[in-house]
């Protein structure tokens, strides 16, 4: 079983890529880094082909996860576009990938309040998917070009909330796997 961490930018400097990547790491175990460098959502393109191959590729790693780290950036205070697209591929999906599966949702972004209204917006695109969202303690970076300048997240108060966020996305995987396996 892994953890699967969801960067809402493909940029490779992105600081939700650097902050997915470190929660994953204060998770533990197998980190599987998804791709949301997807084809844009088309319902012709569904019914001539099914899933692509790389939006089957994301399905099956949602699929085998435990747990899902999903970070946004905040793009006109809304998640960034190809988040919304690999949600709505996923969604499509008789599996019923997200349904009951434990998501830990943060945000990184440039502005003071550190994608606040982006993760807000999140929270509601998950709701429809019937994810079992960890509800706090809330973790938006602000200023989130500084907070990286090192590679990775160093202040001490965020440190806390993201370690908190793991303990409970953690302890709520193993609940979901042991009555699963009941
Ligand atoms: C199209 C666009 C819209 C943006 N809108 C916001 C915004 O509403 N609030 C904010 O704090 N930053 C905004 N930003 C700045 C991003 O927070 C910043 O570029 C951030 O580093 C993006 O995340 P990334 O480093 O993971 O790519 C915007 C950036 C782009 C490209």
């Amino acid at each position: 079983m892994a953890v699967l961490i969801i960067s809402g930018s493909l940029r490779k400097d992105s600081v939700n890529r650097k902050l997915v990547a470190q929660a994953g790491e204060i998770y533990g175990g197998e980190v599987i880094t998804a791709d949301l460098n997807l084809p844009l959502y088309d319902g012709d393109l569904e019914a001539a082909e099914g899933q692509p191959a790389a939006v089957k590729t994301l399905a099956d790693q949602l699929a085998t996860a435990e747990a899902v780290i999903i970070s946004t950036p905040e793009y006109n205070k809304a998640p960034s576009g190809v988040l919304k697209n690999a949600l709505d591929w996923m969604s499509r999906d008789s599996r019923k990938l997200f349904a009951g599966k434990p998501v830990a949702v943060m945000s990184a972004a440039a502005g003071r309040t550190g994608g606040e209204t982006a993760q807000y917006v999140l929270r509601n695109m998950l709701s429809p998917l019937r994810a079992n969202v960890i509800a706090g303690p809330a973790l938006c970076i602000a200023s989130a070009g500084k907070e990286f300048e090192t590679g990775q997240l160093e202040n001490d108060r965020y440190l806390a909330n993201l370690a908190e966020l793991m303990d409970l996305l953690r302890s709520t995987a193993a609940v979901t796997k042991a009555a699963k396996a009941a």
